[in-house]
C-alpha cells in the first residue's frame, strides 16, 4: 500500500517545474519506488523538437541514475480534461524499466485520477525476453 494522494499531488507540483516551451502542454510526473521514495519529472521541450523528453522518462532516468531498480507506481498529471494517459514511447520504457505491474495513475487538470495496470496501457508488449535467451 502506498499514498496515493500524496503520490498524486507530487505530480501536480512537478508539473510547475515543465518547460514546455514549444507546445506549451505542462506535464508533472511522480515516481514512487517500491522502499518509498519518491523521484519527481516533467517535460522538457527542445527546439529540435523530436529531442523532447516527457515527464515520465524524466522521473525514471533521474531515478535509475540514483540507483534505484524497483518502481512500485507513477502518477502522471496534466492540464487536461480527460485523465493525462503516457505517450506510447514512455509506455514501452516503463514496461522495460519497471515491468507491467506498474500501477500508472492518471491525473486531470481538476486532480481527479484513474488508476491502471501498465500491462493494461502496454498489452502484449515487446521486451527483452524476446531476444534474452
Ligand atoms: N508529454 C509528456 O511529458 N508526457 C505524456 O504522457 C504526454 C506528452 C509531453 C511531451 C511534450 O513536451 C508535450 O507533452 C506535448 O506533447
Amino acid at each position: 500500500m502506498y499514498n496515493r494522494k500524496e503520490l498524486i499531488q507530487k505530480a501536480i507540483e512537478a508539473k510547475s517545474k515543465a518547460l514546455p516551451t514549444y507546445s506549451n502542454f505542462h506535464v508533472g510526473a511522480a515516481l514512487l519506488t517500491k522502499d518509498g521514495k519518491i523521484y519527481l519529472g516533467a517535460n522538457i521541450e527542445t527546439s529540435s523538437y523530436s529531442l523532447t523528453i516527457c515527464a515520465e522518462r524524466t522521473a525514471l532516468f533521474t531515478a535509475i541514475l540514483e540507483g534505484e531498480r524497483k518502481f512500485k507506481a507513477i502518477a502522471v498529471a496534466g492540464d487536461t480534461e480527460d485523465y493525462l494517459p503516457p505517450c506510447g514511447a514512455c509506455r514501452q520504457v516503463l514496461s522495460d524499466l519497471c515491468g507491467g505491474d506498474l500501477d500508472v495513475i492518471l491525473v486531470n487538470k481538476k486532480g481527479k485520477s484513474k488508476k491502471l495496470k501498465l500491462r493494461e496501457l502496454l498489452p502484449y508488449s515487446f521486451g527483452e525476453e524476446f531476444f534474452k535467451k
